[in-house]
């Protein structure tokens, strides 16, 4: 019996897949198809799978010539599964030539034309509704949000806005995007979601113009240090009917659910101890002690919670800005120490101590692919990782588009509570600080 095997994502079934198949089943008598896994695709960067991984298989299976239908989970397996299924024929459309001759050792590669004409990127293309980002700055870096948003379907930075006229030209012109505008205004009327990038003190009155014409908002955090306007502006969306969404990569990353999974799922044990640090050094960033603090405070409360004893802040100054804060929280049965350093080397660095074992994320831990668990007895720490280009903001655009999917508004990425805890202590420190 000759056995024949292709694979593929098979996203939005079209008549090119339906031929490959046919073609395929006619090199053998036994026909195996891979359909790729989510988890794989999302790993590889294809984030605009439209179909559920069932649909899919579905989908494969309703041709009426696949005998048998596996998974594709990972990148190698391919040769793991020629010699499982003692495959004869490997058939791919010649979209790959070339790409594959390396498992021609195996068995025999075959490399058919592609039907012509359809693909499922283009039937994407028309069946999704287009979201325009218009941008807000005073300054021209665009935190890779250009790039990353033309990775998820649907998503394009259209336009620019900055209150200086220079930083919106030179931002145009850098990401060569379609649009400058002069007013605010018009940057939201033009958009359908606003990425508001500037420092602190300008945050909430750009978040408050564009919920009050109905707009999306991303912003980086935290939109104020005052719990009484954050919770202005979570109202404000919700009867608006609008997502407010802080530009926090970290949550809607892989890597960090794991750390969740096994932090608050007591997979360490008790968790006696949080210690977490961040330093940066930004001349151009005025007030960026409240951006690192909300970065640094949020896996804290997603771990121990908010229902801490007390706590204790010691800050010091350069000029009017914070330079260094030393945060401590006693918990019931556990301690947190986050020190924040702002224009003050810090290393940064977060550790989870629990009964039965350590977790540590080393260096930009906010950003970090990985993270190291450690056991007692001293045996070689266990590596979770995920790996992924860019900076990862194309999870969190992802995220955005599959709650506009749903009509859900509340980000369970940073939940509304922590954003208010998080104000509520930065708040306190500020006023230690006047
Ligand atoms: N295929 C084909 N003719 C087409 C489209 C796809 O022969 N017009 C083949 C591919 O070469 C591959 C298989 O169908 O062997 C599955 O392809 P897949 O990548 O799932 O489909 P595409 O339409 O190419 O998807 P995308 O646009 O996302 O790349």
């Amino acid at each position: 019996m000759k056995k024949v095997i292709t694979y593929g994502t098979f996203d939005m079934f079209h008549k090119g897949h339906y031929n490959i198949l046919k073609r395929a089943k006619e090199y053998g008598d036994y026909l195996i198809v891979g359909v790729t896994g989510e988890n794989y695709d999302i790993g590889r960067g294809k984030l605009s799978v439209n179909d559920t991984l069932a649909t899919r298989i579905e989908n494969v299976k309703n041709t009426g010539l696949v005998d048998e239908i596996i998974v594709e989970e990972y990148l190698g397996q391919k040769i793991g599964d020629l010699i499982k299924y003692d495959i004869d024929y490997f058939v791919i459309g010649d979209d790959w030539k070339g790409k594959f001759d390396h498992l021609s050792r195996y068995c025999e590669m075959v490399y058919l034309e592609r039907t012509k004409g359809i693909s499922s990127t283009e039937l994407r293309e028309k069946s999704f509704k287009n979201y325009n980002i218009g941008v807000v700055c005073d300054e021209t870096d665009d935190n890779e949000i250009v790039k990353e948003a033309k990775l998820v379907n649907g998503f394009q930075v259209k336009g620019v806005y900055s209150p200086q006229k220079e930083i919106s030209e030179k931002f145009k012109e850098k990401y060569d995007l379609e649009n400058i505008y002069y007013e605010y205004d018009e940057l939201i009327e033009n958009s359908d979601i606003i990425y508001v990038r500037c420092t602190i003190e300008k945050r909430v009155d750009l978040i408050r113009q564009a919920l009050k014409k109905g707009k999306h908002i991303i912003y980086d955090p935290p939109a104020s240090y005052k719990a009484s306007e954050i919770k202005e502006l979570i109202q404000l969306a919700k009867e608006n009917n609008v997502i407010l969404m802080e530009n926090t990569k970290m949550v809607h990353i892989y890597v960090f659910n794991q750390l969740l999974w096994m932090t608050q799922g007591g997979l360490i044990g008790d968790i006696l101890s949080f210690n977490c640090s961040i330093s940066k050094n930004d001349e151009e960033r005025s007030n960026l002690f409240y951006d690192l603090s909300s970065l640094t405070l949020l896996p804290m409360l997603k771990i121990l919670g908010q229902d801490y004893e007390k706590s204790d802040y010691m800050v010091t100054k350069d000029g009017d800005d914070i330079e260094f804060a030393s945060m401590n929280f006693v918990y019931p049965n556990a301690r947190a120490v986050i020190n924040v350093g702002n224009k003050l080397r810090v290393d940064n660095q977060l550790e989870i101590i629990g009964t039965e074992a350590t977790i540590r994320m080393k260096e930009n831990w906010w950003r970090s692919k990985s993270f190291s668990l450690y056991k007692p007895g001293g045996s070689e720490a266990e590596i979770y990782n995920t790996n992924f280009e860019g900076n990862g903001f194309k999870y969190l655009i992802k995220s955005m588009s599959t709650m506009l999917k749903n009509g859900r508004i509340e980000s369970m990425g940073v939940f509304e509570d922590e954003s208010i805890k998080i104000a509520e202590i930065l708040e306190e420190i500020h006023e230690i600080n006047e």
